[in-house]
């Protein structure tokens, strides 16, 4: 193996066995300390972030993370070589723990930067930038990408994809199991109308048995991951993961041999709360943090109850604690 894919500390299991999708507006760091008070071993991605926003932009905006979040990975969007270069130099400086470069996103605005999904059609120009990431890093590089784009629905068009960028020393893949379609759909429907092909993945993972391969898209369940583990090395969820963060409460025990970090909802509450509560002195705005945590109690009575209080405008500005008591008192069925 790889010194740039050296196991879990503590597990002994692939880093990329369970992870977090990154997500847009979704994944930022309190979205990703949230999710590390469910799960202590799934790998956590960031927000897709450009090289133009941070070779000129804010960069502590960006990159700054909480400790607790490790591992965490950074995820780049661009085409330049040398850029990613410098952005997987800053990932490392910052203390990443992996550095991914982002070939799956279909908008028109990624497009129009020329990267995202239709870097799938110049494989070339993704192993550049592969090699010069490698050359300027020590993480790992991997790469997001999807299994065709618009209708292309070959085989050998994502396995020529995966061998050419792999002859860059990628080693790690992570495929969205449907095509994107480049015209015609919102990015929210290429999340959803291509066709889901696990047995594309699968395939890959035949072809390349020396890669880590791992499976995205449109699984949720314990035995959807079990199931895929039994074919691919990781799978990465994203909107699962989101909308019913307690579905990763069994993650550690199940797929890392690891004890739960949590071992009720009220334990994670409880736990955020203190979370909520620095945002909340360091003078900045704890619903702004709150809003990745609305689906905690879903499922349970009076979870619609609870996530009406937490999300009332009316009371933003009071301390997180006192919208905690109203918001447990509505669950409860006593007020609210
Ligand atoms: C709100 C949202 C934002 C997303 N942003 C990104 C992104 O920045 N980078 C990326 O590679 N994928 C992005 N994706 C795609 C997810 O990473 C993932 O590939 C996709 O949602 C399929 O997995 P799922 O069915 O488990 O959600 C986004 C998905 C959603 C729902």
């Amino acid at each position: 193996m790889d010194s740039k894919q050296e196991q879990q500390p503590g597990t002994g299991f692939s880093p990329w066995r369970l992870s977090v999708a990154p997500m847009m507006d979704w994944t930022d760091r309190h979205c990703r300390y949230f999710h590390r008070l469910i799960t202590r071993h799934a790998l956590l991605y960031t927000e897709m972030v450009t090289t133009g926003a941070l070779l000129h932009g804010d960069q502590p905006r960006h990159l700054d993370f909480n400790a607790e979040e490790h591992p965490v990975a950074l995820q780049l969007g661009g085409s330049e070589p040398e850029d990613l270069a410098a952005c997987a130099r800053l990932a490392e400086r910052w203390g990443y723990d992996e550095v991914n470069l982002n070939c799956g996103c279909p908008s028109e605005r990624v497009q129009r930067g020329a990267f995202g999904a239709c870097l799938m059609s110049e494989p070339q120009l993704v192993a550049d930038c592969v090699k010069a990431m490698r050359d300027a890093t020590a993480l790992p590089v991997t790469v997001k990408h999807r299994i065709g784009i618009d209708r292309i629905e070959s085989y050998e068009f994502v396995r020529d994809f995966v061998g050419t960028v792999a002859s860059a020393g990628c080693e790690v893949f992570i495929v969205h199991a449907r095509n994107a379609w480049l015209q015609g759909l919102s990015p929210k429907e290429n999340r959803e109308i291509p066709p889901l092909r696990y047995d594309v993945v699968a395939q890959l993972k035949r072809d390349f048995p020396r890669l880590t391969i791992a499976i995205n898209g449109g699984l949720k369940t314990l035995d959807e991951i079990a199931a895929q583990l039994l074919k691919v090395d990781g799978v990465m969820i994203g909107r699962e993961a989101y909308h019913e963060p307690w579905s990763m409460a069994q993650w550690d025990s199940r797929f890392f041999g690891a004890g739960d970090p949590a071992t009720s909802r009220d334990d994670v509450e409880a736990r955020w709360l203190d979370y909520l509560d620095r945002v909340h002195a360091s003078g900045r705005s704890w619903a702004y943090a709150m809003r990745h945590a609305l689906g905690l109690w879903n499922g349970t009575p009076g979870a619609r109850r609870w996530r009406q209080v937490w999300s009332d405008h009316r009371l933003k500005t009071l301390p997180p604690r006192e919208v905690a008591a109203q918001a447990t008192a509505a669950r409860r069925g006593q007020g609210g």
